[in-house]
């Protein structure tokens, strides 16, 4: 039977928000953020194991209880100097301490995206289960696009159709992804990208803006928002 296992990166510094903890452990809706993304993944039946790459360096994950998740979550404190590495690292340890196939599903997940729902997850599971290459969650763009020169004044419109927002889970098998990485241009900011350059060509599967990537303190309001709402409902 072919597995899915979620690997979550929380081992970025979270330079942009700018506090003296890495974003992923700073607090949302009573949790730390990274809690949200881990809860969902961790109740998807279908996943088997959610496995969370930790900087070498954490001092702040064994600061919580993470108790209610026991039994589904492996911690590996390989975290490198690039989310890529970081999740190539992740694979890696994976396949040194678990019975990993080849042809088994990894969900990419990042730490900073509280926002991630159980439908969305399902939704990735449902339509990529049987998929020759595997793809990711994306939004595609609403508003007009603008190119700016230097100065922040417009040189002209670019055309939006078909442009869309990746986010995570990103889902590959864990043989074609591990080789994407580890044959990656540097510089790639998502997994799908390291795919893309072997030729391949991801699916898109619709996700929703509450699934944002947190990145800068402005972005925390709207997060803790998404987030207590959906406790109420
Ligand atoms: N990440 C990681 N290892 C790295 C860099 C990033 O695991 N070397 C993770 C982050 O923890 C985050 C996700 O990848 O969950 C997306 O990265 P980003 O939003 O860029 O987070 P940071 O790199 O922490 O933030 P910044 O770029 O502002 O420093
Ligand atoms: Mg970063």
């Amino acid at each position: 039977m072919v597995k899915f296992i979620a690997l979550i990166t929380a081992a970025g510094s979270g330079s942009r928000m700018g506090e003296d903890i890495p974003k992923q452990y700073r607090p949302l809706a009573g949790k730390p953020m990274i809690y949200h993304a881990l809860r969902t993944l961790c109740s998807i039946a279908r996943i088997s194991t959610v496995c969370i790459v930790l900087a070498p360096e954490d001092t702040e994950w064994i600061r919580h209880n993470w108790r209610e998740f026991a039994g589904k979550i492996q911690i590996f404190n390989c975290g490198g100097a690039t989310r890529a590495e970081s999740v190539t690292n992740g694979l890696k340890a994976l396949r040194a301490a678990n019975h990993v196939q080849d042809q088994d599903w990894i969900l990419v997940h990042d730490a900073a995206r509280p926002g991630l729902s159980t439908t969305l997850v399902e939704r990735l599971l449902d339509q990529l289960a049987d998929d020759e290459v595997g793809g990711l969650l994306a939004v595609p763009l609403a508003d007009t696009l603008k190119r700016a020169d230097d100065a922040g004044r417009v040189i002209r419109t670019e055309p939006r159709e078909r442009l869309w927002q990746a986010q995570t889970p990103q889902m590959f098998r864990m043989k074609l992804l591990l080789e994407a990485l580890e044959k990656a241009p540097a510089g790639i900011t998502d997994d799908a990208s390291a795919v893309e350059a072997l030729g391949l060509s991801p699916k898109l599967v619709v996700g929703n803006a509450y699934n944002f990537k947190v990145t800068y303190p402005r972005d925390l309001k709207l997060a803790e928002l998404i987030l207590r709402e959906r406790a109420i409902t």
